[in-house]
């Protein structure tokens, strides 16, 4: 019997789904929190959540797991709001000593998470997605089948949104470029089979809706100085702000022909203008998505 089923068990009707969806809504929120602290990557974990579903999917897992592995690629960089931010944000090789702090994040976030009545469904995906299949990988060198298969999913993802997405200092790579890394690194740092899937599905076409992307049809909108970094809400159209938190530049959203673009407002964001939102509609939607597969 799966967790869910089992909180099932112990409650009636409407209220018990509605204490599973508060439930996986409070996992989900403290993802947002991750994504608060490092707000360079805007998107980052729900293009890894949607990589990894998309993935799960097409190597025909079935819903449940498929739901499972979703929400652990959210929650898999949990730990890392315990890294200090001169390591975290450090742009030169990392010293032996910061990387020794670094790889302490998939453990610490385990341990934070650990006393959530959900914490097992994101566990995997947090420990061990690191881990590499020729057991070079941190915090625990598994190796091959050792490492959980979420783990395996959710790591190929992770990288591939880290080579695909700009940052204030660097470029983010072309999708076929990400591609042939990964097609190189098979069995070594990429899980063989599913790294194969990954690659036909990005060779297809089938992650584009994804790069460079924050929600289900929303781009990134470039910011003159730093490339595409600016985040789009849902809610927003026409008229309203949007903030680059990498060099604190203001835009307004305009339309143009085929969709909307941000314009330079020739100022630079307040303090409270930068200050991070955890996107609740988008929390929302994944919450619904989930319980659904989780429960059925
Ligand atoms: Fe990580």
């Amino acid at each position: 019997m799966g967790l869910l089923q089992q909180l099932s068990a112990v409650l009636g009707g409407g209220q018990r789904r509605q204490h599973q969806e508060d439930l996986l809504t409070s996992l989900l929120v403290m993802a947002w929190m991750v994504e608060a602290r490092d707000p360079y990557t805007g998107g980052h974990l729900w293009r890894v959540s949607r990589f990894s579903r998309l993935l799960a999917e097409k190597i025909g897992l079935p819903a449940g797991e498929v739901a499972r592995i979703a929400i652990g690629a959210f929650l898999h960089d949990l730990g890392k709001v315990s890294i200090p931010d001169h390591i975290l944000g450090k742009k030169d090789r990392l010293t032996d000593d910061e990387f020794a702090v670094i790889k302490t994040h998939p453990e610490v976030g385990w341990r934070m998470l650990a006393g959530h009545p959900l914490a097992v469904l994101a566990e995997a995906a947090i420990r061990a997605h690191h881990e590499t299949p020729d057991g070079r990988g941190y915090p625990r060198g598994l190796a091959g089948e050792a490492v959980p298969l979420d783990a395996r999913i959710v790591g190929i993802c992770d990288a591939f949104d880290a080579m695909t997405s700009t940052r204030p200092y660097r470029r983010g790579m072309p999708i076929a470029k990400a591609l042939e890394i990964i097609r190189e690194n098979l069995g070594r740092q990429f899980d063989r089979a599913f790294g194969e899937v990954f690659v036909a599905l990005g060779e297809a076409g089938e992650l584009d809706h994804i790069v460079g992307h924050t929600d289900e049809g929303i781009p990134l909108y470039d910011c003159v100085m730093c490339g595409p970094t600016l985040v789009r809400r849902r809610t927003q159209g026409a008229g309203d702000h949007v903030y680059c938190h990498a060099c604190t530049g203001v835009y307004v959203l305009a339309e143009q022909a085929g969709g909307l673009t941000a314009v330079q407002a020739g100022r630079t964001a307040s303090p409270a203008e930068l200050e991070p939102e955890a996107d609740t509609d988008l929390i929302a939607q994944v919450v619904r998505d989930s319980a659904r597969a989780l429960l059925n």
